[in-house]
């Protein structure tokens, strides 16, 4: 049931206010997480955590992505993240105290759960963040923490990733404890979280400027998307989300990287979307932006209006809400999202059911 929504990824989309909702509101008690909701041994395992090893493929790797940022920015916890494809079939180094974290919608992809299987004896434990409870992935780990996004059905995953986010951050936070994440710290994350679902419906509301930007792309057969910090996995994941649903190749780098050779591609024919962060780092980028627009590149930066970013020849801006720095990834990925929507449902393509892919790729 499509809701009266054209398509069911729109539906999805839309539903982020509410899913990501759904993804923390019973899992905060007296203004922090709650850590059984990891499971009844959570804090016996977490008691003795020295670092995370994050596995996932594709969107849920994104995800991964930017839960790193976060465990060692935010906590000072170790972590690696690495694709599930790539981890399981290399010889690997497991350190003593490894919480190994799954990350997936389906709780099927085979990678993942054969990552899995391949490393239990020698890991501490296992977490999955999931969003379907009867899965392979949850039966087979130790820890289970739900995403609460209620089923998905288009191809291209949507509300999935940002309530993983939402469950990755949690993650962060119950952890960081154990590490260099004040509690004082914790209660003005979670205090921040109750602004997300709001935040997501402002994201939402664009969708008109969005739909008119889109032209921009449907003509297109290359673009790039930039980013940094955590949202450079949200560059990656708009990215993947256009070539996925409208087969315009797209690729995402780290704003940084721009001028190590990316740079020389841009031109009039190459459209460049960024991702602008609220941080010190933003001169720099926006230098880089100069640099592509210099090239007859068409600029589209999504940046919040503290952030003074001047629309000008080839420069569209596009007005986010006030994002709080922590929330930044789960609310900039909507307008993303938006844009390959409209952009395949001006190529016409078929929206749910993208050619070559499958929802589950339970084989290899
Ligand atoms: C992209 C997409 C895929 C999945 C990937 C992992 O929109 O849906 O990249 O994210 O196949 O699937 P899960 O999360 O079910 O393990």
């Amino acid at each position: 049931d499509k809701a009266g929504f054209k398509h069911y990824m729109l539906k999805e989309i839309y539903e982020q206010p509410a899913v990501t909702h759904a993804a923390f509101e019973d899992r905060i008690k007296d203004g922090l997480v709650d850590e059984s909701a990891f499971g009844e041994q959570a804090a016996v395992i977490f008691d003795q955590v020295k670092q995370v090893q994050i596995i996932a493929c594709g969107t849920s790797y994104h995800a991964g992505m930017i839960a790193k940022y976060w465990m060692e920015g935010l906590a000072g916890i170790p972590c690696h993240v690495e694709v599930a494809s790539e981890y399981r079939y290399r010889p690997v180094v497991i350190s003593e105290g490894t919480l190994f974290i799954s990350i997936s919608q389906s709780g099927e992809t085979a990678d993942t759960l054969a990552a899995l299987r391949d490393v239990q004896d020698q890991i501490l434990a296992s977490l999955t963040i999931c969003n379907v409870p009867a899965s392979s992935l949850v039966r087979e780990s130790d820890l289970n923490l739900m995403t609460n996004a209620g089923p998905e059905i288009g191809v291209a995953s949507t509300k999935a990733f940002t309530t993983q986010l939402v469950g990755l951050l949690l993650t962060t936070l119950v952890l960081g404890r154990r590490f260099k994440l004040s509690q004082e710290k914790e209660r003005e994350i979670v205090a921040l979280l109750a602004q997300l679902p709001g935040l997501m419906e402002h994201a939402i509301k664009m969708d008109g400027s969005i739909e008119e930007m889109s032209q921009a792309f449907a003509e297109k057969n290359h673009s790039l998307f930039l980013g940094r910090g955590t949202l450079y996995p949200v560059a990656m994941e708009g990215a993947l989300k256009l070539k996925e649903i409208s087969y315009i190749h797209a690729e995402a780098y780290p704003a940084g990287e721009l001028k190590h050779g990316p740079l020389a591609l841009v031109d009039k024919d190459m459209p460049v979307v960024t991702v602008a962060p609220r941080n010190e780092m933003l001169d720099k980028l926006k230098a880089n932006l100069q640099e592509v627009s210099a090239r007859g590149g068409e600029l589209f930066v999504f940046a919040g209006c503290s952030q003074e970013v001047q629309p000008g020849e080839g420069i569209h801006v596009l007005e986010m809400p006030e994002v709080p720095e922590v929330l930044e990834p789960i609310v900039y990925t909507v307008p993303l999202q938006l844009l390959s929507y409209h952009v395949a449902v001006l190529k016409g393509t078929d929206v749910d059911q993208p050619r070559n892919l499958a929802k589950s790729v339970t084989v290899e």
